[in-house]
């Protein structure tokens, strides 16, 4: 159950949680005409930091291009907004999930008339795929389902729509007794999870997918590339043959949600030692230790709430207001 934060913002207003509603016939309750990110933001000694913020409203905007949306909000106005959801919520540490969707108007494919909304919402939001995953590890499975085909959806897009196949691969997993699982694209290679990218690591080499038209092109994906070159890591890109996983020494999920998540078996086969392996506890470490402000932030990926402007005053006018 999502654990409520007192305001949402939409559209220019930041008004109560409960009144953020849409009109059941809007085009995004339709069709899932929606886009959207997923962003963490992590309690620091300097207070809460949002992770590669700059890197989600690109994707953000990017989704907008693709499926033909015009946002009414810059890309700074949504980042004033978001620093003083934050501090009126009066969070350290939560989920950040911004949607830019298609209101009420139209009921056919064109939507001419539908306004383009745009709301940010946050919460406290914990480990995703349960206590202790990012220690042990995780059982999962492969998917009977696969992802879509490339020109199908998009998946470069994080569009709403594109997440009922996304559910249905967490729903077999979860009946099954998985807590996740691995989905393989139309060609039978290895696509990705519900939610997260996929790495392996064979005789010191990680390895994850390529960008080919099936997969999201994670943004936790990219900084663990990032750190795997810093540490003399080498990291190649391409296909993985679904056998690829069985026989990895290590295999972990990458995603906002997951962080890094050690996958301990697929299919009840057990992966290397069925416990989270040496690469990947490195990695691990080194992404939780900088996200949480415990290492230095060489690459600049934390942006820090108080440091944007309109974050504190914002978060001020609102207490009055509810103080009245
Ligand atoms: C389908 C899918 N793949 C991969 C990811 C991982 O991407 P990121 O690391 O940017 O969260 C996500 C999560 O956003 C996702 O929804």
């Amino acid at each position: 159950m999502i654990r409520e934060a007192n305001w949402i913002w939409r559209d220019g207003a930041v008004i109560p949680w409960r009144d953020a509603n849409l009109h059941l016939l809007s085009l995004a309750v339709q069709f899932g005409s929606s886009v959207f990110e997923g962003v963490r933001c992590y309690a620091t000694p300097r207070g809460p930091a949002i992770f590669r913020w700059q890197e989600h409203l690109r994707r953000l905007f990017d989704s907008c291009r693709i499926y033909r949306m015009v946002p009414e909000w810059t890309a700074e106005q949504l980042t004033a907004a978001t620093a003083a959801l934050i501090t009126r919520n009066e969070l350290d540490a939560c989920y950040i999930r911004p949607m830019v969707l298609r209101g009420y108007g139209d009921a056919g494919m064109m939507p001419g008339v539908s306004p383009i909304e745009t709301f940010i919402a946050c919460w406290p939001w914990g480990t995703y795929l349960g206590d202790g995953a990012l220690e042990q590890g995780v059982d999962v499975c492969v998917s009977t389902w696969q992802r879509p085909a490339p020109n199908t959806f998009p998946a470069l897009a994080k569009a709403a729509g594109h997440y009922n196949n996304a559910q249905l691969i967490k729903m077999e997993a979860m009946a099954n007794g998985y807590v996740e699982a691995i989905a393989l694209a139309p060609n039978g290679l290895v696509s990705e999870g519900s939610g997260q990218n996929v790495f392996l690591v064979r005789d010191g080499i990680l390895r994850t997918t390529a960008v080919d038209g099936t997969i999201l092109s994670g943004i936790t994906r990219a900084s663990i590339i990032t750190l795997a070159r810093d540490l003399g890591i080498e990291v190649e890109r391409g296909a993985i043959p679904r056998e690829m996983l069985y026989t990895a020494d290590e295999v972990f999920f990458t995603g906002t949600a997951a962080e890094v998540t050690p996958i301990r078996s697929i299919d009840r086969i057990e992966i290397g030692a069925g416990s989270a392996g040496p690469v990947t506890r490195v990695l691990q470490k080194r992404f939780l230790d900088i996200v949480h402000g415990r290492a230095a932030d060489d690459h600049g990926w934390l942006t820090h709430v108080e440091s944007i402007p309109g974050a504190v005053e914002g978060a001020a006018e609102v207490r009055s207001a509810t103080a009245r």
